[in-house]
């Protein structure tokens, strides 16, 4: 697929950002954990989402539009010609090893922006009582009741604190999970879960206290704002030098992103869910180290230096989250921006034009952050690689359509 955008006015209007990809993946898994049926609102319609729905419907569960059933869940083993689509299929360990005793996920392997390990994962549920077996590239896990564990994450992992959250809330006892991931995807987890019966204190801190209970009741809930997308549509405002409404925006879970924009001059002000964006002024540079939350979102890195690529000044960027997320920037050099990488740091010194260019796109991101390049480039710029946008932006084409983008998604 193939995105094409041309050189576009400044945006205007409004762009309205859908429930959040990463939240949705792993409350959809964590719905396996109960035996009624729940109702979950608001999943954004993506290929992610999509994927993770037929990866559960093989494993038994009845999805009917917002409806989650997996009273007759009836398997344990993930296909991998579906997991191989999805790295968050691996979310679906714990909920199945929690309600079958078993579950066995083809290794999630890497992707273009780094190794993706799960040894956190695995360490967690090892502590849990879980035996696993990684061998053929399947990775099998069994045991017969989870226990309770005192587990201390090297890493703030999102996935593995959600993976050891799913796993503990029926487990025999409890489970004390220390530099535990705070982001709000997290949160809206463990909110799904308390709902449900489950006893979880310090979600979105460093350390959350899970004890376990035997069974969780069905229940309906509504997935928190995507941050990310709402942050994209931000930066799209911000590079065309646009003004407008962002709307469904939880702006506590966008303090980074306010506080760099503000920094660089963009006007910002809160209304209710919605943020209101003034970006006519001049901007300047600034520089962004991703950490995770509360920090500056790795996930946001990309698009915010295709911002920076055309600022005034020179901005360093530092990306210490995943070791290989710089892949847009060979190709926003393409398009005459002036960058230069060292190790984990990029140097962007801002340039007064881009020239659109045929361009590729290796991994979700760093798509939206060429599409947002391309809206300011001289000319025409071509996407290639552009399904990746799909996983992670509903109707993002026809969004920024709707705030005077020049923008289209063409077929292969
Ligand atoms: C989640 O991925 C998100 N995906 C990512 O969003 C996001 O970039 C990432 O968190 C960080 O915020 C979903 O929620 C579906 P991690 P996840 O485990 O859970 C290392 C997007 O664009 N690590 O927090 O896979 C790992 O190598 C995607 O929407 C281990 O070393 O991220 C990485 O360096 C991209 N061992 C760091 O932690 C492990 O067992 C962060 O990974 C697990 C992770």
């Amino acid at each position: 697929m193939k995105i094409l955008v041309e050189k576009s006015e400044p945006l205007k209007g409004e762009i309205s950002a859908g429930g959040s990809k990463n939240a949705a993946l792993p409350i959809m898994a964590a719905s396996i954990l109960c035996a009624d049926k729940c109702s979950i609102y608001n999943i954004p319609n993506l290929t992610d989402t999509d994927n993770m729905k037929n990866i559960m419907q093989s494993l038994g569960c009845v999805i009917k539009g917002n409806e989650f059933d997996s009273s007759n869940l009836c398997g344990f083993e993930a296909p991998y010609e579906e997991v191989k689509k999805l790295r968050g299929s691996f979310l679906l360990a714990s909920p199945l090893l929690a309600r079958v005793g078993r579950a066995q996920i083809p290794l999630p392997g890497g992707c273009p922006i780094g190794t993706r390990p799960i040894d956190l994962h695995l360490k967690g549920l090892r502590a849990m009582g879980a035996k696993i077996n990684a061998t053929h590239g399947v990775v099998d896990i069994s045991c017969k009741r989870l226990k309770g564990a005192r587990i201390y994450l090297d890493f703030p992992s999102v996935g593995a604190t959600e993976n050891l959250i799913m796993a503990a809330v029926t487990a025999k006892g409890t489970t004390v999970i220390e530099n535990a991931a705070q982001e709000p995807e997290v949160e809206d987890l463990c909110d799904f879960l308390n709902k449900q019966g489950a006893h979880i204190l310090g979600a979105g801190s460093g350390t959350i206290n899970i004890e376990g209970i035997k069974k969780l009741k069905g229940v309906s809930h509504h997935i928190i704002p995507d941050r990310i997308e709402a942050g994209t549509y931000l930066a799209a405002f911000a590079i065309t030098r646009g003004s407008g409404r962002v709307k469904n925006v939880r702006s506590e879970h966008q303090k980074p992103l306010m506080a760099k924009f503000t920094e660089m001059g963009v006007r910002l002000y809160e209304d209710g869910e919605d943020l209101l964006i003034d970006a006519t002024g001049t901007e300047k540079s600034v520089n962004i180290k991703t950490m995770p939350y509360p920090g500056f979102p790795t996930d946001m890195q990309a698009q915010f230096s295709s911002v920076l690529s055309v600022a005034n000044g020179t901005g360093v960027v530092v990306e210490t989250v995943f070791e290989n997320r710089f892949l847009h920037i060979s190709e926003l050099l393409r398009m005459g921006a002036d960058i230069r990488i060292d190790g984990r740091t990029s140097v962007i010194e801002g340039v007064k034009r881009l020239t659109g260019a045929k361009v590729e796109a290796f991994d979700l991101r760093g798509a939206a952050a060429l599409a947002l390049a391309g809206l300011v480039a001289e000319g025409e710029t071509e996407i290639s690689g552009a399904e990746h946008i799909m996983r992670g932006y509903e109707d993002f084409c026809g969004k920024l359509r709707g705030a005077g983008a020049k923008i289209t998604a063409q077929k292969d």
